[in-house]
């Protein structure tokens, strides 16, 4: 392992070289099942030939343009993720180049949103313990947990966690008066795949607009048909203001956007956002191959029946080991007896590569292309190891 990258890491010990497909190989020519997709980033896994040739003839046409100008691949990007998303009622987008940078933009808009129409002092963003938003000082700040915080402060002022599920909590934190938004994850990642219950969405749906608060979903790990429709709100019948896409959305390309509906779509005006690399025409391709392939029924249902497999496959074990199984799509969380670090050293040495999100919580995140007989081997693998 390079001794040159500051420690930011707790890195195994396994070097890659190249991919296809749901399969990676390291240095030494072993090759590894991927159950993680880099944390929910290679939605088509390694080397599709669409994701590949999309690239390919971009890096030959042009590969960036800034800001003051735009490419006919980044219209054509950004014109068909708002058809993916127009069913939960998104009208514009603004291009970026992550899941933190998407997630301040989405506050900035929020907090504009707010001052427009009712001056200041309304600014405050509510958010859910065991959150995670990203990494930058801001979207720690809007972090419900504690373990990023330490070391950090002082942190971004205006934002108040409440327990996901609480409706009472809920609705003491949405003081019409003080509150600009509410940020949520549908289906909460790091924290070990916690989705929020149907009537806890529809109350915040119906306070937000009671209230005139915008709501706002992070669908930066359970979006772009992660859980078998495009987005996660949509299980929930509910059509946020405010949605917030990266990871899986270039298929390993960097990119981020924030999506607004009718009620923010031109609330930011001219020189109020930028970001250099935003939606460049190379980020662009890499997404308009992605949405090509993942944002059409037949595949988005491929995603639901492969991850009920894998769900059911696991609780059908009825391993003394595993305590529960929860799931939507390719997004399922297997809490355990004992460490889940430990499970992910074995798995590694196996040729597994599994995640966890908290101590004893495994987290699958296969590529979305896995096949059915993939998905059997590696939980072989995993069964053998607990
Ligand atoms: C729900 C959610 N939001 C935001 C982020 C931050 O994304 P990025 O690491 O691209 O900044 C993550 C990353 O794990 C995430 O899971």
């Amino acid at each position: 392992m390079s001794d040159v990258f500051i420690n930011a890491y707790h890195r195994l010990p396994v070097t890659f070289t190249r991919g296809e497909g749901a399969w990676l190989w390291d240095t030494g020519g072993k090759k590894y099942l991927d159950f993680g997709s880099g944390i929910a980033v290679n939605s088509l896994g390694h080397g599709h030939p669409a994701l590949v040739k999309a690239l390919r003839e971009q890096a030959a046409k042009l590969i960036h343009v800034c800001n003051y100008y735009q490419s006919d691949t980044a219209v054509r990007f950004a014109e068909r993720l708002i058809a993916a998303c127009s069913r939960a009622g998104m009208k514009k987008l603004f291009l970026a180049n992550s899941g933190a940078e998407a997630n301040e933009g989405a506050a900035k808009l929020a907090r504009k949103y707010s001052l427009k129409k009712y001056g200041p002092g309304r600014h405050r963003i509510v958010t859910l313990k065991g959150s995670f938003h990203g990494r930058t000082i801001t979207t720690l700040s809007a972090t419900g947990q504690e373990k990023f915080h330490k070391d950090f402060g002082p942190f971004t002022e205006g934002f108040a966690f409440i327990p996901g599920g609480d409706i009472g909590a809920l609705d003491r934190a949405l003081d019409k008066t003080r509150t600009a938004g509410l940020l949520l994850e549908a289906i909460q990642g790091e924290s070990g795949i916690i989705p929020q219950s149907p009537e806890f969405i529809a109350e915040a749906a119906k306070l937000c607009a009671e209230r005139d608060i915008l709501l706002m979903f992070d669908e930066v790990q359970c979006g772009t048909g992660r859980t078998g429709a495009f987005l996660a709100c949509e299980h929930y019948g509910v059509k946020p203001d405010v949605v917030t896409l990266a990871k899986g959305l270039a298929g390993g390309v960097p990119v981020g956007a924030f999506l607004a509906g009718e009620k923010a779509a031109d609330t930011l005006e001219s020189g109020d956002h930028g970001s250099t690399f935003g939606g460049n025409p190379l980020a662009a391709a890499a997404g308009l191959a992605v949405l090509e392939t993942v944002d059409r029924p037949a595949f988005l249902a491929e995603i639901s029946r492969k991850g009920e497999r894998l769900v059911s496959a696991v609780k059908a074990w009825n391993h003394p080991r595993v305590k529960e199984v929860r799931g939507r799509g390719l997004m399922a969380g297997v809490d355990i007896e004992g460490e889940a670090g430990a499970v992910l050293e074995k798995a590694l040495e196996a040729g597994l590569l599994l995640l966890s999100a908290g101590p004893n919580t495994l987290r699958f995140l296969p590529p979305y292309i896995i096949s059915d007989a993939e998905i059997e081997r590696g939980l072989e693998i995993l069964r053998g190891i607990l």
